[in-house]
């Protein structure tokens, strides 16, 4: 099955400049390249203002944003619909990621609004879930998870075309990633009660460890540092594409 590679470039890089060139690089040194057929789906996920001047006819590349509005238009003061990103050609939108959730309060009430206008318009929710470090210590992982996927897909009746990115919240940004036999137990706990769903791995991915978390059989990472260094983000890119 077709693995699917995130990236989410969260607030960065700083410039236009920067951007466009990171965004080339990454789709010149993807195209044409026929072994990757049928094997990848590589989605980048960049600041919303950046999203206009990328541009990709490349099967293999396409365009997600980092976050939606649960409304087609209307008054609300910073936000963007989906409507407005189906326009830049984005298919894929990060719903739900923990810092969203931690620094700007986003419940689970809002994630679940989401995820609804996103299936409403045909487009590929990626939601996020995630246990924090202390909710892990007190063995309450799968508890956490259960009860943000039950609150996120309530009302939903189809489900299959959202994509579950499992991110505990303690492995983000730290280096610290996920041990494999811990990932193992919560994909073998997602896959048993949402068999159609695909599930990704995320959290301190970076190419040394990638190829693990894809091999006990996630169907593909959510990365964030690691995807702004485009040697790194290649390299990955290409262990799963070569395993
Ligand atoms: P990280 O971020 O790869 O830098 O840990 C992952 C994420 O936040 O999606």
């Amino acid at each position: 099955m077709k693995k699917i590679i995130v990236a989410n470039w969260k607030m960065n890089p700083q410039n236009l400049f920067e951007a466009k060139k990171l965004f080339n690089l990454i789709a010149k040194k993807i195209t044409n390249k026929p072994e990757f057929l049928g094997k990848i789906e590589i989605v980048i996920c960049p600041p919303f203002v950046y999203l206009p001047f990328f541009k990709t006819k490349n099967n293999f590349l396409k365009l997600g944003a980092q976050n939606v509005f649960w409304e087609e238009k209307g008054p609300f003061t910073g936000e963007i619909s989906p409507l407005m990103l189906k326009e830049f050609n984005v298919n894929y939108v990060i719903v739900g990621h923990s810092e969203r959730r931690n620094i700007l309060h986003e419940t689970d009430d809002m994630v679940n609004k989401k995820l609804q206008i996103l299936l409403k318009f045909k487009m590929n929710p990626i939601l996020c879930i995630g246990e924090s470090e202390e909710e892990r210590r007190k063995r309450r992982t799968l508890f956490v998870l259960q009860s943000q996927l039950n609150s996120a897909l309530q009302h939903i009746p189809k489900i299959s075309s959202i994509i579950i990115a499992y991110e505990p919240v303690w492995a983000i940004g730290t280096g610290k990633a996920c041990k494999e036999k811990d990932a193992l137990e919560v994909l073998d706990f997602l896959k048993k009660n949402f068999p159609k769903n695909k599930v990704l791995y995320g959290g301190s991915v970076n190419s040394e460890n990638a190829l693990n978390f894809v091999r006990v059989g996630f169907d593909g990472l959510l990365i964030g540092g690691a995807s702004l260094n485009q040697k790194e983000f290649l390299k990955i890119v290409k262990n799963i594409v070569f395993c």
